[in-house]
């Protein structure tokens, strides 16, 4: 717990830590937003005022990503599951090829998905090493016929993430980014797609950020429900139903946030300083502690371990847990330990961890 705000140190993987600022504004603005009398949960999605915090979300998303003109940005709902579902009923036609890199359990889910429209295959897989690392690039043989290629750019039960993506020449790259989108600069223009479920690095959950090159739409299948094709989306600039407004309002601040701190190049630093101060605790740790992805495929949003020594593990989160540490559970399908770094996880949260994994190892070695 900081004791300085009462805020604890929170490592969960989603919903997780919004920055102590944003959330100040919002509980400040929350009962009469800039002087209308009402809250923005309150007031129409077709007013003026949710106008100006809907494209200002927009525009604020295409400069801090400099996403080129030809690229739509979409907020949806459904989460990054429901884009599982859109992006082959979407882009697959019958009989159709995609193909699809296996990087852990959310490529196995959108893999799944694709399987009820069209002919996905797995292009590589890491399954069978326990999803400890990312492909190399050498590794990846598309064909040349594809509909798209889909790739998981952070695997936030694993704990790997890519850090070069893979040239797809003009097979449009769709990427998952729901763990690490606006962690750091990507260059947008090499891919045909960027989604994300917004409650990691964005604000809570509710709101899906869909990037959408525009060439791809002329491209999509007539024959499915309305609300579920992008063009839909973007003809009604998002608003063809009625938007989980808060959460736009929330995500837009959120942005505002990364803006003010310095834009992605300083929060990609930031990103890079707090995992490395957790890293060096395992890695310092003589194996007391032991990661479990590989190092060149490390995430530097969610950092997964294991306790060596089995029968101390579930003392370690205890104990963490008591002193004040939330979310550093493992994912339920995978067990040991993660603390997930996102970006308004502050620096100070991951010393402190780290300082406690170094009195636990001293304390129990
Ligand atoms: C990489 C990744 N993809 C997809 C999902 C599913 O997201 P949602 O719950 O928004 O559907 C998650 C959730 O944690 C995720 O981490």
């Amino acid at each position: 717990m900081d004791q300085s705000n009462q805020r604890t140190f929170n490592f969960n993987a989603g919903p997780s830590a919004l920055p102590l600022v944003v959330l100040e504004k919002a509980q400040k603005e929350l009962v009469n937003f800039r002087g209308t009398g009402m809250s923005i949960m309150e007031m129409s999605h077709r007013s003026a005022t949710f106008e100006d915090i809907h494209n200002g979300a927009i525009s604020r998303m295409r400069k801090l990503y400099s996403i080129p003109n030809d690229y739509e940005v979409l907020f949806l709902q459904g989460g990054a599951s429901l884009q599982f579902s859109m992006i082959p009923m979407n882009f697959l036609k019958n009989g159709q090829q995609a193909g699809y890199i296996m990087t852990g359990s959310w490529s196995e889910k959108a893999l799944e998905e694709a399987k009820l429209f069209g002919e996905p295959y797995e292009i590589a897989s890491t399954k069978t090493d326990k999803y400890r690392n990312i492909p190399t690039l050498e590794e990846l043989q598309f064909h040349l016929d594809d509909a798209y290629v889909h790739v998981t750019s952070n695997n936030t039960i694993y704990g790997t993430q890519w850090s070069t993506f893979p040239d797809t020449s003009n097979i449009p790259l769709i990427a998952d980014m729901s763990s690490d989108i606006m962690s750091k600069p990507v260059d947008v223009s090499k891919f045909g797609m960027i989604y994300a479920g917004a409650q990691k690095n964005l604000g809570p959950s509710g709101v899906t950020v869909v990037i959408i090159r525009k060439d791809l739409l002329a491209k999509t299948n007539e024959e499915i429900p309305t609300i579920l094709k992008y063009s839909t989306h973007v003809d009604s600039n998002s608003l063809y139903n009625t938007p989980p407004t808060f959460g736009i309002y929330m995500l837009g601040e959120v942005l505002k946030w990364v803006e003010e701190n310095g834009g992605l190049d300083v929060i990609a630093k930031n990103n890079e300083v707090k995992a490395k101060v957790i890293y060096d605790a395992i890695d310092n740790s003589n194996g007391f502690y032991t990661g479990h992805a590989t190092l060149e495929s490390r995430s530097l949003m969610n950092i997964t371990f294991r306790v060596a020594i089995e029968s101390l593990e579930k003392l370690f989160l205890s104990e963490a847990k008591e002193v004040g540490f939330v979310g550093l559970n493992g994912h339920r399908s995978v067990g040991g330990c993660r603390a997930s770094t996102y970006n308004a996880v502050p620096l100070e949260a991951c010393k402190a961890l780290a300082e406690f994994m170094v009195q636990f190892q001293s304390k129990h070695s």
